[in-house]
């Protein structure tokens, strides 16, 4: 059964012509996923902890969706824990390295101490926050490296120099949600884990891994085996999935704990209680089985021409010369990050690359007024006629964060 007499696509866009370029914010749903969804709903209503037909398809469902999901990432189906979204997944690795933290304690005989999390100046609120409120309940400490303003990225060195004995994680994003700048996350656990044998036969706890990888995930190559972390956040919303998220835990409750935040019906192997969001967990699994990167595939080739102007400033990109500089400058500017459009020329720009979510959106350029906070909208004629807006609302941007620019 479909949605309705249109495509899922044209249902689900309302951007009237305009280019919406505001990824990090969130992406439109792939129209399969949409379907998915729709799908799940009609069809797959049951409680997934019903015995009966209903309830057992809900079950096989969810069951496919955890593998596609699995096999995304290189993980394996067990090793991932369906939540509310990323905001969930980040609060409750936190949770867990506090409660594993004190549990090692007791076992070692030592009730004392504070739980120590290292993470960087940049993360996102939903770890942040988290964190300077149990600084200020006396319950946990924290320290935030501040990342370089060279490359805006958190150097391992400084992160691994942070560690103290009470250190119980060490949580670094994958790709920042403003710059796009990708952290040397794989090099960190790498380091962590050399560090944590020697800590283990100086009976110190061990430091547990986290990255949150909610921008990197449909941007670039995300593999757990890889990174070598224990924990990985993803958000489903920023790939063109739905507005839910799940955690990837290395054998939760074995090889790595995972402590929940919620009690109830034992759903999620009790890890993370509560009747499944069926429909939404089926339209994860639709947009991983269809593979990183792979989600939209072209379908309107307009392309996005030049000139482009911004309505603020009118310097730096105009003309045939200025637009050429601008694209050196993009190039430069963006070398190393997520922001994929940036290897690619304004003129080759199309609807396709714009919906497909290879851009970020720290389009601040050196020698471009901008202001710490605010963001440019740029008009961009297009080659078919009529203006459309490029939209990068909500989208945040700091000077420390872009190195200076
Ligand atoms: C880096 C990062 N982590 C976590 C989140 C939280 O995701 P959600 O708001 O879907 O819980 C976001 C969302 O903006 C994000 O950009």
């Amino acid at each position: 059964m479909g949605m309705g007499t249109e495509p899922v696509e044209a249902q689900c866009d309302s951007l009237d012509g305009r280019v919406y370029l505001d990824y990090n914010a969130t992406t439109p749903l792939a129209p399969e996923v949409a379907q998915a969804v729709w799908d799940a709903m009609c069809q797959a209503w049951g409680n997934p902890s019903s015995s009966h037909p209903a309830g057992r398809k809900a079950k096989e469902l969810i069951s496919s969706a955890r593998e596609s999901l699995a096999r995304m990432l290189g993980g394996r189906p067990e090793d991932i824990i369906f939540t509310s979204g990323g905001t969930e997944a980040n609060n409750m690795v936190i949770h867990t390295a506090c409660r594993h933290f004190h549990e090692s304690q007791h076992r070692r005989g030592d009730s004392q101490g504070t739980p120590h999390i290292v993470t960087s100046s940049v993360e996102h609120d939903s770890i942040r926050l988290p964190l300077e409120q149990l600084g200020r309940e006396g319950l946990a400490e924290a320290t935030f490296v501040p990342v370089s303003p060279r490359s805006g990225q958190a150097e391992v060195d400084d992160v691994l120099a942070a560690i103290q004995p009470n250190t119980c994680l060490v949580s670094l994003m994958l790709a920042n949600n403003e710059t796009g700048v990708i952290m040397p996350v794989a090099e960190l656990s790498q380091r962590v884990r050399v560090l944590n044998q020697r800590r283990a036969a100086e009976s110190q706890p061990r430091i547990l891994v986290h990255t949150d990888a909610a921008q990197m995930i449909g941007k670039g190559r995300v593999d757990v085996q890889e990174l070598g972390v224990d924990y990985l956040t993803i958000v489903g919303h920023k790939f063109h999935g739905p507005r839910i998220g799940a955690l990837y835990t290395r054998s939760p409750g074995t090889a790595t704990p995972l402590h929940p935040m919620l009690f109830g019906g034992g759903q999620e192997r009790s890890f993370r209680p509560g009747t499944e969001n069926t429909p939404m967990i089926a339209g994860l699994g639709q947009v991983s089985w269809d593979g990183q990167g792979e989600w939209c595939r072209p379908s309107t080739e307009t392309a996005i021409c030049g000139p482009w102007s911004s309505e603020g400033t009118n310097s730096g990109c105009g003309r045939e010369g200025e637009l050429g500089k601008f694209q050196c400058q993009l190039k430069e500017t963006f070398w190393g990050t997520c922001c994929r459009f940036a290897a690619l020329t304004i003129t080759q720009l199309t609807w396709h690359t714009a919906l497909r979510g290879d851009t970020d959106l720290a389009l601040a350029v050196p020698g471009w007024a901008h202001s710490p906070g605010t963001m440019h909208r740029w008009r961009c004629p297009r080659v078919t006629g009529g203006a459309c807006l490029c939209v990068f609302s909500g989208c945040r941007v700091s000077e420390q964060e872009l190195g200076g620019l």
